[in-house]
């Protein structure tokens, strides 16, 4: 086989077998295909896609590239949840407790923000102390103690996707249907899980900027699940606008602290809540519940104490520091600036990926891989869509870490980027459920 003819075959928009994707996939992951020629077919794919099974083949032999977990210590049936990303996503912190709390097991790969989206590891790791590096060996030790585990992604799960996510990051190829759902699909199949829910973030602060381009990754997704047998749930989700009240590490921390302590915003335990459900009767633990008992069951666990209890325990069980009062943070936010409404109105928009990117600048997250992160950075929205507003009322404010210095000339620039991402109406702006749709 020659990887020339197989670039040459995507090209003029034929199919590629099990066998040529077979041989692609091990000339990455063993280096023996250079990066121009890896990267030509990534082109070729961006511009003239991949049918079902190619999509699905690609999935298993980038899966197969590494190791296949083995959950079997989990009590039940493992089960598995992905977002897509988003702005002010603090939905993992949330959801691993409370699904604790119904003896529904989490062995949870998480990664690192880039570009404007936020990661979960960097915001687990704005606790002192808290270890990010489990060796899988650890895995059911833990599990075993809390039900949950929490771990940056293993060198040894679908190395042929982190290769070509790194070659994608600089080769203009992120944006593909095929691409995105075998990269999210392979990491999961080798993660061990049987059933999967996926969050499919959909809006300005997301990857897919519309209903149509979320529902195709969607269905994507759900046909590699059905080809590779794997029970796959998508939830269609808004990210128009950031989710909750913050974003930014620490920030988001605290308010997942909030709404664990019954003070929470609405569309974070909206999307928190209906992910449990299905991810709860996926691991067939609902205890006979109608859905409609199990979501109220799911919001009352969530915000009156039951899921901070096994929060503390998996922040203890992996090093994270606890005081009396909570999580100890590794840097502290300070409110550098306060933006207030132009006008008198209503909020009609906020543009997420540009908050994201602000977020980023004032030190949340990384232009590079190697950049440090400021865990105090990050932006507080005291007015969302569908709020009225009097001019002069705050609307967000730009923080950084309390030992940081942000200089004055960087938070005007970015109060001027603030105001390009709000948009304001006269008239009363209705206000739309986060859940969009759920695909079961
Ligand atoms: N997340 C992934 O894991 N892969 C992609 O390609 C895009 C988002």
């Amino acid at each position: 086989m020659n990887i020339v003819d197989i670039i040459l075959k995507k090209r003029y928009k034929q199919d590629l077998t099990f066998e040529e994707i077979d041989y692609f996939v091990r000339g990455v992951t063993d280096g023996s295909i250079p990066d121009y020629q890896i990267s030509a077919l990534l082109m070729a794919i961006v511009l003239n896609g991949m049918h079902r099974q190619e999509m699905t083949n690609l999935t298993l032999c980038m899966a197969d590239s590494g190791t296949y977990a083995d959950l079997s210590y989990c009590r039940g049936i493992p089960v598995d949840k992905h977002s897509t990303g988003g702005v002010g996503d603090k939905v993992t912190p949330l959801l691993l407790p409370l699904l604790a709390t119904f003896e529904v097991d989490s062995v949870k790969l998480s990664g690192r923000g880039l570009g404007f989206t936020g990661g979960t590891i960097d915001k687990f790791e704005s606790i002192k102390g808290f270890n990010t590096a489990i060796p899988t060996a650890d895995f059911p030790r833990l599990v075993n103690e809390t039900g949950m585990v929490l771990s940056a992604q293993t060198p040894d799960l679908a190395p042929a996707d982190k290769i070509l996510y790194a070659l994608r990051d600089v080769t203009g190829t992120v944006d593909s249907i095929p691409l995105i759902a075998s990269s999210i699909m392979s990491k999961k199949i080798a993660g061990g899980a049987k059933a999967l829910v996926l969050d499919v973030t959909c809006g300005s602060g997301a990857f897919m900027k519309t209903r149509e381009r979320a529902d195709k990754l969607a269905a994507a997704m759900r046909t590699i699940g059905r080809l590779a047998q794997i029970k796959t749930v998508c939830v269609i989700t808004d990210m128009d606008q950031p989710l909750g009240r913050t974003c930014g590490n620490t920030l988001e921390m605290q308010e997942v602290m909030e709404t664990f302590t019954g003070r929470g915003a609405p569309d974070v335990i909206r999307v928190v809540c209906t992910l449990a459900v299905q991810l709860i009767k996926l691991a067939k633990k609902t205890g006979g519940m109608s859905d409609e008992d199990l979501y109220k069951e799911c919001e009352i666990r969530l915000t009156t104490g039951p899921a901070l209890a096994k929060f503390f325990e998996l922040l203890a069980s992996q090093g994270g520091e606890l005081s009396p009062s909570g999580p100890v943070y590794r840097e502290l936010p300070h409110e550098a600036m306060r933006i207030t409404s132009p006008v008198d109105g209503y909020v009609k928009h906020i543009q997420a990926d540009k908050i994201g990117m602000i977020s980023v600048k004032l030190g949340a997250g990384r232009v590079q891989k190697t950049d440090e992160i400021d865990y105090g950075a990050g932006i507080c929205f005291y007015a969302k869509v569908g709020d009225r507003v009097r001019r002069g009322d705050v609307i967000c404010s730009l923080c950084h870490g309390v030992s940081r210095n942000v200089s004055d000339d960087l938070l005007f620039d970015l109060m001027e980027e603030i105001y390009d991402c709000y948009e304001f109406s006269d008239e009363p702006v209705e206000t739309s459920d986060p859940i969009i749709k759920i695909l079961d």
